[in-house]
């Protein structure tokens, strides 16, 4: 008898590893008993249908790899039996799967169905070779996805990596039921994709001068001579074969192929495609002074080439989609073009805008003559979208609902949550990463269908996507630690029905999926078991509330400055603060600190504690901290310099605190910070004054910087006056900001932000 299990309370975590299915199949029950693979069991299908035979094959071989056991044809007692039928609510890609102790039958309408099962069955045993026996729990299973797209994108530009990575995200992605692979082939730092009529784009764009030691926002243009020898890039028949490898997964490769802009590689191989015509050498990173990184739109040759070159894109991909970029076009250079603004003329175009969607009707009528399909980013709506293009809607959610109330398709992956290049935990335990937050919670919470739209406009919603941009992500372990396990919250998201949703159930399940990451060496981000710490700050009385979002969770903590082991305190309710001192807390789970470096946060209570700060000039609304008076809140900042700080750019900082009464003072100081590659710099200097009536004000001294602005390590640093003691009432800080970003800085320049967290009176 099979018995439906509606809770994994009561069960766990003695249930069986049915119950651990990412994605959550649609409808799941789990009954007595198993069905053991062994040396008696036979595979049933249909060896005529060679889509089929893949399947099984593959199926085949993994059961190969966990356990040594052959799995034989025919002839044997128990079967496990490979079904195509004809079910509407399972579609294209849905599947059942009935497991007994005696056979498994799986029925799907195609080979995308049964390899899914294989996928759902191969989920309930070991991930590695073990000598456990191969039990599969009985269950009858009904499941099929709520989207059809499916996505993950890999940036193989900023950084390239090698087929056999390309072919281990394909397999992450299919154990995880997702299937398109978005494949950004190519951009401004490198074209990777061998095109036989245009040799130089790999001769020349899949290489450049090797600055990987330096941050990629401070890299500067290769100079003439130096030898270009970082990159690589995919020949056809590599390609070929990934295809093939992809579509015995289910998986959809969609080529990128980025124009008008993000092309500076291409025009690197060909200058005379640009509108300045001007030789130039491969991007070495984020600088592209001197660089055209556009296509002429004016000139034909631009669109014959991205003709001949989409020819053979879509030889080698057999994808409905071509993905053809269209974001981030910098019109610059059209403006000063001869060309384009003839072309703008003779089309009767308002302005570039206009100009740009010229450029990708005119690539769309192409595509369509191919039979093919145009994606583009959602930049494409400005001027007016071509006639039958899907949008990927990424500058948040707009782009998609302006294109799905026109009833076009699209596709969402809003930068929030779904750009897997933004950290997944505090970024002072995780490693570099371009910036951003999208944790494992954010994304899981994810709804791809956004409210604005109606029923009818939902239906255009296609799916989700994730996208791992690289700049800043070099090797594979990286690209494996970036989406992992960040891809199983957003598999769920647009896999399962929208009602199962569940946080706890889907926490619950994830853990053997860790387990299983471990067993296979598969490098994947622990940021989920982060303590945040939160100051409380009310009626002038500081505490601190500790909290984690780790499945089954406990925080330990110290406030002596030792590190916190799972025999500290056990944090139970806010922490009261009633002097200075830093809280450092790890979570742990069953025992063990899960947490890769303990959170620390420190507070100072002091004379200027929770007084209100009058500002000559009010910081920026971007770093309003914890309101206004973020400054005598008691609460440091840390090189995470989201929280806590406040921030003036290009101004300086002058704050005034009224004590409330005279009170005895010997020490003024406040905290400021650098950090290089965020244009952030210590101030020129600090003037500290004093005064009774908040009038009169008499300098105690100016404190100078002594940090070079140069210093690239992000650095915190307290500025302090120490005097003989006396008693006043007001306290005024003058902090000159630096002014402009310095020479030889990527903002030179520019305005510099100055940021300070704490005022201290002592
Ligand atoms: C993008 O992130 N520029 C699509
Ligand atoms: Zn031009």
């Amino acid at each position: 008898m099979l018995k439906k299990i509606f809770s994994f309370v009561l069960l766990w975590p003695m249930v069986s590893f049915a119950q651990n299915i990412i994605p959550q199949p649609v409808n799941l029950s789990v009954g007595q008993g198993f069905f053991l693979i062994d040396g008696n069991t036979a595979l049933k299908f249909d060896v005529g249908n060679k889509e089929m035979k893949d399947v099984v094959e593959l199926f085949s071989a993994s059961i190969g790899a966990i356990s040594g056991i052959p799995l034989a044809a025919e002839g044997k007692s128990k079967t496990i039996s490979f079904n195509l039928i004809k079910n509407e609510t399972l579609g294209k890609e849905g599947y059942e799967l009935n497991v007994s102790p005696s056979a498994i039958a799986i029925n799907a309408n195609s080979s995308a169905g049964i390899f899914y099962a294989t996928q759902s069955l191969l989920q309930t045993l070991p991930a590695v070779r073990t000598n456990a026996p191969l039990q599969i729990p009985c269950m009858i299973l009904t499941d099929y996805p709520r989207f059809s797209w499916r996505g993950m994108h890999l940036d193989v530009s900023r950084h390239f990596f090698s087929p056999e990575l390309i072919k281990e995200y394909i397999d992450l992605m299919a154990m995880y039921k997702m299937n398109i692979f978005h494949w950004h082939l190519v951009d401004d730092q490198g074209w990777r994709i061998e095109i036989k009529k245009y040799p130089k784009l790999t001769e020349v764009g899949a290489w450049r001068v090797d600055q990987t030691n330096i941050n990629w926002r401070e890299r500067k243009t290769a100079k003439e001579g130096e030898i270009p020898s970082y990159g690589g890039f995919y020949t056809q028949d590599q390609i070929k074969e990934i295809v093939a490898y992809a579509q015995q997964r289910n998986i959809t490769i969609v080529p990128e192929i980025e124009m008008p802009g993000h092309s500076a590689a291409a025009i690197a191989s060909y200058p005379e495609l640009s509108c300045s015509q001007k030789p130039q050498l491969p991007l070495t990173g984020g600088d592209y002074t001197n660089a055209s990184a556009n296509f002429c739109a004016g000139n034909d040759e631009s669109f014959a080439f991205l003709q001949d070159v989409l020819s053979e894109v879509i030889a080698l991909f057999p994808s409905a989609y071509v993905h053809i970029g269209g974001d981030e076009v910098e019109k610059g250079p059209w403006k000063k073009c001869e060309r384009c603004q003839a072309r703008i003329k003779s089309e009767n175009l308002k302005n570039e805008e206009e100009l740009q969607s010229y450029f990708i009707r005119r690539i769309e009528k192409f595509l369509i003559g191919k039979n093919r399909k145009m994606i583009g980013w959602d930049e494409i709506l400005e001027g007016g979208l071509a006639p039958d293009a899907t949008v990927m809607s990424w500058r948040g959610e707009a782009g998609g609902i302006e294109a799905a109330k026109m009833n076009h398709d699209v596709v969402m992956t809003p930068g929030v949550p779904c750009y897997f290049d933004h950290y997944q935990g505090d970024p002072a335990t995780e490693p570099f990463a371009i910036g951003g937050f999208n944790t494992l919670k954010r994304v899981y919470d994810y709804e791809p269908v956004p409210k604005e739209l109606n029923d009818d406009q939902a239906k255009y919603v296609l799916g989700a996507q994730a996208n791992l941009w690289t700049e800043f992500v070099t090797t594979a372990e990286h690209v494996e630690y970036m989406v992992l396990p960040r891809m199983l919250a957003l598999a769920e998201v647009i896999w399962s029905p929208k009602s199962t949703r569940d946080w706890t159930g889907f926490n619950y399940r994830i853990q053997s999926h860790f387990r299983s990451f471990e067993q296979k060496g598969l490098h994947y981000s622990k940021g989920n078991f982060k303590v945040d710490i939160k100051p409380v700050l009310k009626n002038a009385k500081l505490q601190a509330s500790l909290f984690t979002e780790a499945f089954n969770g406990e925080i330990f903590y110290t406030i002596d400055g030792s590190a916190p082991t799972p025999s500290s305190k056990k944090y139970s309710s806010n922490i009261n603060i009633d002097s200075s001192l830093t809280i450092k807390a790890v979570a742990v789970v069953d025992g063990k600190v899960m947490t890769t470096k303990a959170a620390e946060q420190s507070f100072v209570i002091h004379k200027a504690f929770a007084r209100d700060v009058v500002y000559l000039n009010q910081p920026s609304k971007y770093y309003q901290a914890d309101g206004p008076n973020s400054l005598t809140d008691g609460v440091r900042g840390t090189t995470s310099f989201g929280k806590y700080w406040h921030a003036f750019n290009g101004q300086d900082m002058v704050a005034t605190i009224d004590l409330g009464e005279k009170k005895k003072i010997h020490q003024i100081s406040i905290g400021c910070l650098q950090s290089y590659h965020d244009w952030i710099f210590m101030p020129q200097r600090v003037k500290f004054e004093v005064s009774n009536d908040g009038k009169k004000f008499r300098e105690i001294e100016t404190v100078n910087n002594s940090m070079s602005v140069d210093t690239k390590n992000q650095t915190i640093k307290d500025f302090a006056s120490s005097f003989k003691a006396r008693k006043v009432k007001f306290v005024r800080i003058t902090v000159t900001n630096l002014g402009v970003c310095p020479k030889g800085h990527s903002g030179e320049g520019k305005p510099a932000w100055l940021f300070a967290d704490e005022i201290i009176v002592r």
